[in-house]
């Protein structure tokens, strides 16, 4: 069951969007795993910790938790159902995850099921974001803990501003904070009363940066994220908009192939006791 106010989140995910990101789940699963040891670690995960990763995707976040946290229960949950059939086939030989295809924001999770929730970048999307995080909160045993990668402001991610500009051909200010989008929870006061309203003590929100990393080969990475991005073209000559975006990815050619600097919030919470 899907909540309403997700139908459209669920039109994307589970559609065109979510099977673009199966397709390229090589690179785009490396661009923020800079972040993943942060993550579990202000998480808690350790042996026998049961994990929810919220928004799962192809599932590189969860493998990560369920070999840390073995012999533990981990689920990864998703709105995709074509991330989820990767994330199940790259889990293969993990005996302690499952993924669930599902709306976390409704779905009927045990009640003090899990130890530690966790999410990159995928629990900004909610079209109730109280609701969905009263429903986890909910799923949450009281002193489990919370952990969260959300973006910073669009203009503070240069993955983001170069990204969109080479393909757009000018530049986009990107969502609003408070909208479902990977930037919904920029504004860290929002998120921290967010979080205290839905259950959770202790809210901290951390400033992190890594470098985004699309890759070894910038006209691969100029692949993936024009197929994944083309509707930014919105009438712009195709060739144009891939001859800018092939530029910018050899401008960030380095040492550690194409990067790009990201801004995130790590979020942390503890389950009200
Ligand atoms: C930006 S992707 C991040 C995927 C993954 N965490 C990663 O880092 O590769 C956001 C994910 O959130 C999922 N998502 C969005 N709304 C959701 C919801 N209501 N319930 C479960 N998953 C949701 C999407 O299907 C998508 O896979």
């Amino acid at each position: 069951m899907t909540d309403p106010s997700n139908a459209a989140q669920e039109r994307a995910w589970d559609g065109t969007e979510g099977e673009l990101w199966a397709v390229h789940a090589d690179l785009l699963e490396r661009v923020f795993a800079r972040y993943d040891g942060a993550l579990l670690d202000a998480a808690g995960v350790a042996p026998g910790t049961r994990v929810l990763d919220i928004g799962c995707g192809t599932g590189s976040l969860t493998r990560a938790a369920a070999r840390r946290a073995a012999p533990g229960p981990v689920m990864g949950v998703d709105l995709s159902a074509a991330m989820v059939a990767v994330a199940r086939t790259r889990a293969a030989g993990l005996g302690n995850v499952t993924f669930l295809r599902a709306d976390a924001q409704v779905h009927p999770f045990p009640d003090a099921g899990s130890d530690a929730l966790v999410s990159r970048a995928g629990a900004s999307f909610f079209g109730d974001a109280p609701a969905a995080f009263a429903n986890l909160a909910r799923a949450t045993a009281a002193g489990g803990r919370l952990a969260l990668l959300a973006w910073q402001a669009p203009a503070r991610n240069e993955w983001f501003v170069e990204i969109t500009t080479a393909l757009a051909g000018r530049p986009l200010a990107g969502p609003p904070p408070g909208v479902p989008s990977p930037f919904a929870f920029a504004d860290p006061d929002a998120v921290t009363s967010l979080l205290g309203g839905a259950g959770f003590t202790d809210v901290q929100v951390a400033d992190v940066r890594e470098p985004a990393l699309f890759g070894a080969d910038p006209a691969v990475a100029r692949d993936v994220m024009a197929d994944l991005l083309g509707w930014l073209l919105d009438g712009r000559d195709a060739d144009e908009a891939r001859a800018s975006l092939l530029a910018t990815m050899q401008a960030h050619d380095g040492p550690d192939g194409v990067a790009f600097g990201s801004a995130a919030w790590l979020v942390t919470a503890v389950r009200t006791v």
